[in-house]
């Protein structure tokens, strides 16, 4: 049964890497052979060491179908993209966006006008 007294939505931030792996010779590549997989292990390890739990998630998810941007990394509620994430640009996304609430400018991906 679930608990009235939680929050919903449960996370203040909620972070999503894209870990899909395709073939090697797929030509759309993916985010797994990018790095994502380290990637995903920093963002979690933050996310434990600075007790942002459970204010705060990092999880993996499937393609974002921006491969060619990857690693790709979107974070809620502000639905900020960020493209091609290395495990050097975690603790920058950590500290900037998901604690002081300020996305990291030099590695947004912003989208394109809708027609
Ligand atoms: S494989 Fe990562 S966005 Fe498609």
């Amino acid at each position: 049964m679930t608990d009235p007294a939680r929050r919903f939505p449960p996370y203040e931030r909620h972070v999503f890497i894209c870990m899909n792996e395709r073939p090697a010779d797929n030509p759309r590549g993916d985010c797994v052979r990018k790095g994502a997989p380290q990637v995903l292990e920093r963002f979690k390890a933050l996310v434990d060491e600075l007790k942002l739990k459970p204010r705060m998630r990092a999880q993996k998810c499937g393609c974002l179908d921006t491969c060619e941007f990857g690693v790709s990394v979107v974070v809620y509620p502000e639905a900020v993209w960020y493209r091609n994430v290395t495990v050097a640009d975690v603790d920058e996304i950590v500290h900037s966006h998901l604690i002081a609430g300020i996305p990291v400018e030099r590695l947004r991906q912003h989208p394109a006008p809708r027609q």
